[in-house]
């Protein structure tokens, strides 16, 4: 039914999460120079951000990790949830979003907040999304992987095509106040990524703090952490029997899903979509 998603600016979103208020309190949200925003296009890396980001403006303190659920510690600017908890927030403030480059709030663009955005590889994406719309209650049914890829590439799936989310953020007048990442970088050396965000975000963390950090936002210490594996959502909502949130936490899940077809069909509508772009995509699509 049409009432599990709402239109903003000709975007999909899950009414479960989203209303007009709370994209109009996202509008008029007022940005401060401290805030730090993860960006992201849905399952590319989000609530691993939100479990990563609030730690390396804490210096650590694993406090959060253990009393808060990490969608209410770095809250997205766009969910009904952020009006609830934003008092709540500890300053530096950590925040997350989907939305386009072109929809965030003016208050953004007037400040000095820093946006670190989130790449993963597109072939990764939709088949995680596909389970996760096998998962969430909230979602339509994907139908089979082969309808789903269409919907995908067509940008009739949340937060619309992925080309356009990249393109976006690829294209934006934030100079040094933005930083690109990898979800795969992430995986291969999560140390080495975490040392880049914290000299991005001038945090100067020692080693120790940075393994620390590393150690307590791996999958599997997220997997078996109550306040960061989703298990407090209600089954309604997330069903983690059909899937679980923290699925697989891999780098080319795709080659168990894509069959040659549905690879070539895939790598032509992508690399066509890019085809005039002055970047380049960081990993190869074959
Ligand atoms: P998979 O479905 O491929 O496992 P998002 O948070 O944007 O919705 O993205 C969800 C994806 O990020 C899921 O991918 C999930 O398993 C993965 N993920 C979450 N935490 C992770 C972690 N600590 N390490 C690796 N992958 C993680």
């Amino acid at each position: 039914s049409s009432s599990k998603y709402i239109q903003y600016h000709g975007l999909l979103l899950p009414s479960a999460a989203h209303s007009m208020e709370s994209l109009e309190f996202a509008q008029n949200f007022s940005v401060e120079d401290s805030d730090v925003f993860a960006v992201t296009y849905p399952k590319s890396g989000t609530i691993w951000m939100q479990e990563i980001l609030p730690l390396l403006l804490n210096g650590g303190d694993l406090t959060p990790i253990h009393t808060i659920p990490n969608w209410d510690r770095a809250p997205w600017l766009e969910e009904t949830r952020l009006a609830v908890v934003v008092d709540q927030l500890p300053s530096p403030r950590a925040l997350v979003s989907h939305l386009p480059y072109h929809l965030m709030p003016p208050s953004f663009l007037a400040s000095k907040a820093k946006v670190i955005y989130v790449m993963r590889n597109p072939k990764d994406v939709v088949v995680s999304s596909y389970y996760f719309h096998q998962m969430a209650g909230f979602l339509h049914d994907p139908g089979t992987f082969e309808e789903f890829m269409e919907k995908f590439l067509e940008g009739r799936v949340l937060f619309g095509k992925w080309t356009d989310h990249v393109k976006s953020w690829k294209h934006t007048e934030l100079g040094d106040r933005i930083m690109y990442i990898t979800y795969e970088e992430m995986v291969q050396d999560l140390p080495a990524a975490l040392r880049r965000m914290s000299d991005f975000l001038g945090r100067n963390l020692s080693e120790e703090v940075i393994q620390k950090i590393a150690e307590n936002c791996s999958f599997k210490t997220m997997k078996t952490n109550t306040m960061s594996n989703f298990s407090l959502i209600p089954k309604g909502l997330m069903d983690d029997n059909k899937s679980p949130f923290l699925r697989k936490g891999v780098v080319g899940d795709w080659k168990n899903h894509f069959t040659s077809e549905q690879l070539t069909r895939f790598k032509s509508v992508i690399s066509k979509e890019l085809e005039n772009e002055s970047f380049s995509l960081p990993w190869s699509l074959d």
